[in-house]
């Protein structure tokens, strides 16, 4: 059950450390910087894709499920970070993009040009142009179609995403097939997880003859058990942003994806951390009710995507659009905000730390994104969701100790401006100063990792007289922690009726600065947040 407290670390490859020096991040790099990790504290490193790829969706279009991009490295180093990681016991996930494929896989290339390969059918095919072709697409604004004219097939191919991207056709049992084997080689390697990309549309059926389907989430289950012969430690963790009465679909009776992106609560989240009010949190983790016991929530806050706000009322979106994401340029999709975490809360560290600090204590496993834990900044002049892609900042100077290479050279620019440059923002800074955010982040984790009521515990909701306090507590075989966070810019004292703690005594286990001793009326800085053990 190691997924129930699980502290993840997501990067990519290509833009952690450049270990040859021509630029690119690779796993060379990524192997120097893994007693970083380990100092950390993390439990588990997540790998966004680093397959062979044309890389027009920063490898969200994959040419080879059984390879390493040349231009990061090879399956030798693939396999090394494995054992790496082991002897330190960091598990190590990575993403599973089986919704579509590179128009440059060679199923794609075989099938569309010969109608009678076995390949043909990997996809999904329509002679004419479906009516709802302009329906559907992932990425308004910028997609134009969900159907696109293939001149080698003499026909439109399906595709969810961008139009490199063709969908797999999951209603062919080969395709179903070629998933868990692509599965069953990566868990052979060491893999224990597997995020699956776009969950949703992973088992929907598409195209004239399937619209109507349901869409099979038992092939979820059969992924499950697939994994479970393999590697009794392997999980799924979906990327589903659907609504509450959907997620069932989607854990089973625990037999199907052990972990989910929790999206239903970090709408609410940026809403309740926008007004400075715990309200909308509240109100979510109240609806949000019990999941099964071999199931869990990923929480996060930020991620490799734009903030996705789709699910709030467009009054409740456009109140985060104005504190976070104002101007237009600083939007994507319609629906969401492209900054990383610092900038979006006006480079006040305090207020990054206490909203890791919130997610840290909410019930479930906790995502972090690497650059976030020492607030890294974002670049608007970078196209869509690349603004949130930079490499990270390992010392000061012009390519922050990413790369040996000229800026220039450089994959992706190293961040410029003059609040967030590698010479202000840079992880050998904050190393030697206890007060850094990186300090206070992993202590953090370490905070967690000393806390599994949160992740085995069931959550109770405390009331308190100030709006702006979030209170909690996480209880788990007799034990319980309490946690206060303070939403506000401004300093409050909470008051917190005693029969509420059930006559135990709070002790102070962490908090953003040290407080004075408190039963009932518990003080907290701007953007201040406080853990207690109930004894
Ligand atoms: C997921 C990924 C995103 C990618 C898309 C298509 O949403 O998070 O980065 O573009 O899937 O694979
Ligand atoms: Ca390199």
């Amino acid at each position: 059950m190691w997924f129930k407290n699980a502290i993840v670390y997501s990067l990519d490859v290509e833009t952690f450390a450049d270990g040859n020096g021509d630029g690119i991040g690779d796993f060379q790099g990524l192997l120097e910087r893994l007693d970083y990790l380990e100092g950390l504290g993390i439990t588990c490193l997540w790998l966004q894709p680093f397959f062979p790829s044309p890389n027009r969706d920063d490898g969200y279009d994959v040419m080879d499920y059984y390879g390493v991009d040349p231009r990061l490295g090879t399956l030798g180093e693939f396999a090394e970070l494995s054992h790496q990681l082991g002897q330190r016991g960091i598990r190590l996930m990575i993403d599973l993009v089986a919704n579509h494929t590179s128009d440059q896989h060679p199923w794609f290339q075989e099938g569309s040009r010969n109608p009678q390969s076995r390949y043909r059918d990997y996809y999904i095919w329509s002679e004419r142009k479906p009516k709802d072709a302009e329906e559907g697409m992932a990425f308004p604004g910028v997609q134009e179609s969900t159907w696109t004219w293939n001149e080698a097939a003499g026909a439109f191919y399906f595709h969810r995403f961008y139009k490199h991207q063709p969908d797999l056709n999951i209603g062919n049992p080969e395709v179903r097939t070629e998933i868990l084997r692509i599965m069953g080689y990566w868990a052979a390697l060491g893999v224990s997880g597997f995020r699956i990309d776009a969950a949703p549309f992973l088992v929907e059926f598409s195209g004239a003859k399937d619209a109507h389907r349901e869409p099979d989430y038992e092939f979820f289950r059969q992924m499950h058990r697939y994994l479970s012969w393999r590697r009794g430690d392997g999980v799924l963790l979906g990327e589903a942003n659907v609504p509450l009465d959907q997620l069932d679909r989607y854990f089973g009776d625990g037999d199907r994806l052990h972990l989910l992106f929790n999206f239903l609560v970090n709408q609410p989240l940026f809403l309740a951390l926008a007004r400075q009010e715990a309200a909308p949190l509240v109100h979510c983790l109240k609806r949000l009710g019990r999941i099964p016991q071999m199931c869990q929530w990923a929480h996060f806050l930020r991620g490799h995507d734009e903030l996705d706000l789709g699910q709030l009322t467009e009054a409740d979106r456009q109140e985060v659009f104005a504190a976070f994401g104002p101007d237009p340029d600083m939007q994507l999709y319609g629906r969401g905000i492209r900054r990383r975490l610092a900038p979006m809360f006006g480079g006040d560290l305090r207020r990054v730390e206490m909203a890791h600090s919130l997610i840290f204590s909410l019930p479930g496993t906790q995502v972090i994104r690497y650059g976030d834990e020492i607030g890294m900044g974002d670049d608007l002049s970078l196209e869509e969701r690349n603004s949130v892609r930079t490499p990270m900042q390992w010392t000061p100077g012009p390519t922050g100790g990413f790369s040996s290479a000229a800026p220039s050279e450089l994959i992706r620019p190293v961040i410029q401006s003059d609040r967030y440059r590698p010479d202000r923002v840079n992880v050998c800074d904050q190393l030697g100063d206890p007060g850094s955010l990186l300090s206070r982040m992993q202590r953090l984790i370490a905070l967690r990792r000393s806390c599994p009521e949160v992740g085995f515990g069931e959550t109770v909701l405390v009331a308190t007289d100030r709006p702006a306090v979030f209170a909690h507590m996480c209880r788990w075989k007799g034990h319980a922690v309490l946690a206060l966070h303070n939403l506000a810019e401004r300093p409050m004292t909470a008051r917190i009726e005693p029969e509420i703690l059930g006559g135990r005594r709070p002790v102070p286990l962490a908090a953003d600065r040290t407080y004075p001793a408190a039963e009932q009326e518990f003080e907290l800085e701007p953007f201040g947040y406080r853990w207690l053990r109930l004894v």
